[in-house]
């Protein structure tokens, strides 16, 4: 599947994630989805709640679904994130610092707006400066 254009099939199977979302609060919905080295895909949504700060995006959905379902040594290649945004979307913080967790930098992120415009990424750019000790 993946043999072709990679962005092709990841923005065909993110914009399937995101017709997933549960935004009824935001009416914003976004898609993920995670690549790994070996091809296998991992989707994501945005799940709102009425207790809004309970709200997860997107990305985190597609790095939690890889991390749960997931083979640890079939590495992350590339995230992709579409929003029905003029310009390609933006992660918000909270996914930047999870990028910075589970990610080692070098893999690219595919940030996409509604008419389909891409901009790539590589994760080490998404968090300068990440916290990243604890002591
Ligand atoms: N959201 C994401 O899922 N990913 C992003 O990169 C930006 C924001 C979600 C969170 C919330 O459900 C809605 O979009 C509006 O902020």
């Amino acid at each position: 599947m993946f043999n072709g254009n990679e962005k092709e099939s990841l923005l065909k199977l993110a914009q399937a994630a995101q017709k997933r979302s549960y935004s009824p609060y935001s009416a914003f919905p976004v898609g993920a989805v995670l690549l790994t080295e070996k091809g296998k895909t991992y989707l994501g949504t945005n799940i709102e709640n009425i207790s809004y700060g309970l709200s997860m995006c997107a990305e985190r959905v597609a790095i939690f679904n890889y991390l749960a379902n997931g083979d640890k040594s079939d590495k992350i290649k590339a995230l992709m994130i579409i929003g029905n945004t003029e310009e390609p979307i933006a992660p918000c913080g909270a996914c930047r610092q999870v990028i910075a967790e589970f990610f080692s930098g070098s893999e690219n992120i595919y940030l996409v707006s509604g008419k389909e415009k891409i901009r790539t990424v590589k994760a080490k750019e998404l968090l300068p400066f990440a916290f990243n000790k604890l002591s």
